[in-house]
Order: C-alpha cells, then structure tokens, then sequence
C-alpha cells in the first residue's frame, strides 16, 4: 500500500470489534514504532501505559469521558501517553549513557557536545513548568501520529483521545508520584460493522488553503 492508500484509510474508529484481538507480534511493532519516534534532541520524554485486557481498562475507564467509553472499553488495546515531570538530571544522564551504549559517541567532543545541546534545549524550554509541558507534549504528539500511521500501514484501526479528564488518569495510575503526566490517550483494535465512520468520507481543506509554495 503507497502512503496515500494508507493515509485515506486511517480514520478515526468510533466503534470497535471488541471480539477482535490485535496479534501480540503487530502490537510488539507498534511499540518499535513509538520508542523509534523521533524527539527534539532526542529527549525521549515520555512513558507510555499499556491497558491490553479488561480488567486495566477498567481500571482507566472513570478517567474517559462518556462518549469515549466505548472506543475504550471495546478497544484491543489502549495507551495512555505520558510525559516525565520534571525533566530531570537522572533523566538527561541516562539518555547520555544509553546513546553512548548505542555506539552514538565515537569521539569524547561528541558526546559533550550531544549532552551540551541537549541541556541547551531543555533550558530553552524548561523557562516555566508551562513551557515544559508544552515542549514535552509536542513530542508525545509526534509519537501518537507516527504509531497512527503504522497502525493503519499493516491493516489496525485508531482512535487518538483527548476527550478524558487527565487530573483524573493521573490519580489512578498514580503519575504524580512516579514523576509522570499523562497528555493523550489513544486506542487500537479493528472496527466494528456498525462503526458509521468507517464509511464516511473524510473531510479536509483543500490544498489551496493550506499549502504555499515560496
Ligand atoms: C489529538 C487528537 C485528539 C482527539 N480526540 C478525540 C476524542 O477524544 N474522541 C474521538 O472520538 N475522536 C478524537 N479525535 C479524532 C478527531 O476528531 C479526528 O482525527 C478528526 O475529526 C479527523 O478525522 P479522521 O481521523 O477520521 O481523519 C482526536 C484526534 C486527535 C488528533
């Protein structure tokens, strides 16, 4: 399937198949595609919550807002992405010893010079603890379009969700004490017969509003 294809045929599911399991290999993609997911000097900001059975999707359902439920409930799976805060020293040293595990560092300049830029970045963003929330989000978006994308590539449906009360997912998971906040959720699975979406066309502006070539 070209990128196009793939493009048109994600949509966002209303209703899922909830007898339909997403086979544990294309979830363990899935994941690939969310750690392989690009982040401003590879920050990597983020923590992720996997809800595959019943029982932890109920566990998160008080947090979803009503017309969510069923996208939730019915899902295969469902994610809850979250960001680190703060940003912490543990943090920043750990992403430099694994970069230097990964074999990123050939030279000892490039390593302070990757660790340099990188609390340069986080400076820049960290003016007010706004700032950071919203400069680690954006990288959590990132990942949800990317793993949207794959998902629809190899044939599962989505749902990105920000129709949940956050101060309420991060209760239940207890976030605030392991440093963590959740931003969006998002679920996966296979679509249900009657999910009306599924049929309707999509809608978007035409490329003479949104594009400009200079
Ligand atoms: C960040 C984000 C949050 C969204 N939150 C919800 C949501 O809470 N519930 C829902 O049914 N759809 C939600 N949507 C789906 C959008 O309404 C949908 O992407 C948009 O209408 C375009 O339709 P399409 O995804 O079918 O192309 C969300 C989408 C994004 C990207």
């Amino acid at each position: 399937m070209n990128i196009v294809d793939i493009s048109n045929k994600r949509y966002t599911t209303k209703h899922y198949d909830k007898s339909k399991k997403i086979p544990a290999e294309q979830f363990k993609q899935l994941l690939t595609v969310l750690k392989n997911s690009p982040s401003s000097v590879n920050s990597q900001p983020w923590h992720f919550f996997i809800a595959d059975n019943d029982a932890a999707k109920a566990k998160i359902l008080p947090s979803i807002l009503d017309f969510n439920h069923p996208r939730v409930a019915d899902s295969s799976h469902t994610i809850v992405f979250c960001i680190k805060t703060p940003l912490d020293e543990a943090h920043l040293q750990n992403l430099l010893r694994q970069e230097e595990k990964d074999g990123r560092f050939p030279s000892a300049e490039l390593k302070e010079g990757q660790d340099q830029g990188r609390r340069f970045f986080v400076e820049q963003n960290s003016k007010t603890a706004e700032n950071l929330l919203c400069w680690e989000s954006k990288q959590l978006y990132l990942a949800l379009g990317q793993i949207l994308f794959a998902a629809a590539a190899i044939g599962i449906d989505s749902t990105a969700i920000e129709g949940y009360d956050n101060v309420k997912m991060d209760e239940i998971l207890g976030l605030k004490e392991k440093g963590l906040k959740s931003v969006v959720v998002a679920t996966f699975g296979y679509h249900d017969v009657n999910d009306g979406n599924a049929h309707r066309p999509k809608s978007r502006l035409p490329n003479e509003q949104i594009f400009t070539t200079l």
